[in-house]
C-alpha cells in the first residue's frame, strides 16, 4: 500500500470493491485505488495476473477499472467525485456494440 505524503487536500467518499474509503478531492481513481489497496488493480483476460497502474498518464492501460458500473476506464485519467464507485476488474470485460 502507498502513503500519500501530503493530506492537506478536501476530502471525498468513493467505494472501492463496495468498500467506503475517504480519497482526496483532484486525485486520480487510480492513485485512490493504491492508496487503498495491495496494489492490484485488474487481472489480466488471459491469464488472470494481477496488474496495477504502472504509468499515471494515459499510456500503458494497466489501470483498468470499473468505475460508475462503466468499465475498461483507465483509473488514471479519471478524478474521483464524491460518491463514486469503483471496482477492480477480474479479467476481461464486455464491449458494447452499437450494431
Ligand atoms: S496507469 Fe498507465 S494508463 Fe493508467
Amino acid at each position: 500500500m502507498l502513503k500519500r505524503r501530503h493530506n492537506d487536500g478536501k476530502v471525498v467518499t468513493i467505494t472501492v470493491d463496495g468498500e467506503t474509503v475517504e480519497a482526496r478531492a483532484g486525485e486520480s481513481v487510480a492513485a485512490a485505488v493504491l492508496a487503498h489497496t495491495e496494489g492490484a488493480t485488474r487481472t489480466t483476460p488471459v491469464s488472470g495476473a494481477p496488474r496495477a497502474p504502472y504509468c499515471m498518464m494515459g499510456v500503458c492501460f494497466e489501470c483498468l477499472m470499473e468505475i460508475d458500473g462503466q468499465p475498461n476506464r483507465q483509473g488514471c485519467m479519471v478524478r474521483v467525485t464524491d460518491g463514486m464507485s469503483v471496482r477492480r476488474q477480474q479479467g476481461a470485460r464486455d464491449m458494447e456494440t452499437s450494431s
